[in-house]
């Protein structure tokens, strides 16, 4: 409980209130170290889908970005599920739209090395669509609600292989992140179509960046986020989810790790595993959205029951059937 001292009164403020709207906080491994600490579960995107899911309380707090409190929604609409900072996006999810156009990304703060215009606004999901009309769509939990409700499932990064092999079809549509599609390409006979997102925090890391870490550490070994490059995932010595992540850490003999993912995973990785050295891949391996949850802005979200946040019915209802398709793959 190191991490939250000096905050004791916002503590307690946030468990009295906890427990008065009988509310569950859930954390994704990325948030900042206190709010993970204070957090009832912990877990990568899987883990919180079925967590949401299956959870009995009335409200949830999500301590994640928007589409993370989003597939809450959807999967639990009589339970109240709170987004405490509303800015808290995911860049990647705003990168496919279904017909309207979206934003086009210039560039990313903290995207210097390679700043470029990716995304045509001519695309759609509709046009992906209407090109491969037989292949089914695979959407990455990283998606709007809108985009998974045009979706035929969904998947995480924990699950993208098994999600494609449980499909009849041997031509699939993975959507929006190309990195991942290429991981699942990668270990699939299946062809993949891609589309052209990534992740801003995992797409700027090289090859380079990879081998200089592994010559700085010599004997640790590197995981990696599928969210990464394929030439960063070629030199990894394991590929997983941030939870696949922590369990691979636990499991091995190996006693110092580079780290390819979000900072944050860093504080469960020490906490989980105190005899073992952890070393960030990068250091500015940050998602700024991520760390836009605070204690103080749990504590508002709980004490004002803001932000509420919901989907419109129709969209609800056939995220649901795309969501629940991923969680009933074992
Ligand atoms: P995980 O599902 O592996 O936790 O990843 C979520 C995410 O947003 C990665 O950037
Ligand atoms: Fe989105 Fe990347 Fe942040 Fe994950 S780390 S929430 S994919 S921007």
């Amino acid at each position: 409980m190191e991490v939250l001292q000096g905050q004791e009164a916002l503590v307690e403020e946030i468990l009295r209130l906890k427990e008065q709207r009988r509310a569950v906080l859930l954390a994704h491994n990325y948030q900042r170290d206190e709010v993970q600490e204070l957090a009832d579960f912990v877990g990568d995107s899987l883990e919180l889908s079925r967590t949401a899911a299956a959870l009995r309380a009335q409200v949830i707090v999500f301590c994640g970005v928007d589409f993370m409190a989003e597939s809450a929604a959807i999967l639990s609409p009589e339970k109240t599920v709170l987004l405490p900072e509303l800015g808290a996006t995911c860049p990647m999810a705003e990168m496919i739209r279904v017909s309207a156009p979206r934003k086009v990304w210039k560039t990313f703060p903290g995207y210097r090395e390679q700043p470029r215009l990716i995304f045509p606004l001519e695309f759609t999901l509709r046009d992906i669509r209407a090109q491969y009309p037989r292949a089914p769509v695979v959407a990455y939990v990283n998606t709007t609600a809108e985009v998974k409700a045009a979706s035929d499932v969904c998947c995480t990064s924990a699950n993208v292989v098994k999600v494609v092999e449980s499909l009849p079809e041997e031509e699939v549509i993975c959507i929006p992140d190309r990195n991942l599609a290429a991981w699942a390409q990668r270990n699939t006979s299946k062809r993949i179509i891609a589309w052209d997102g990534f992740c801003h925090v995992h797409d700027r890391v090289s090859r380079e960046d990879a081998l200089q870490a592994k010559e700085r550490h010599p004997g640790a070994l590197l995981m990696a986020h599928p969210e990464c490059r394929p030439e960063v995932l070629d030199v990894a010595d394991h590929v997983t989810s941030t939870s696949g992540m922590l369990r691979f850490a636990k499991a091995s003999s190996a006693r110092e790790f580079i780290v390819g993912t979000e900072v944050g995973l860093l504080y469960r990785l020490r906490k989980e595993n105190p005899e073992k050295v952890f070393h960030p891949l990068r250091k500015d391996m940050i998602c700024p959205n991520m760390k836009k949850t605070t204690l103080k802005s749990v504590l508002l979200a709980l004490r004002q029951m803001r932000h509420v946040i919901e989907v419109p019915q129709d969209v609800r209802q056939r995220a649901k059937v795309a969501l629940d398709r991923m969680l009933q793959i074992r």
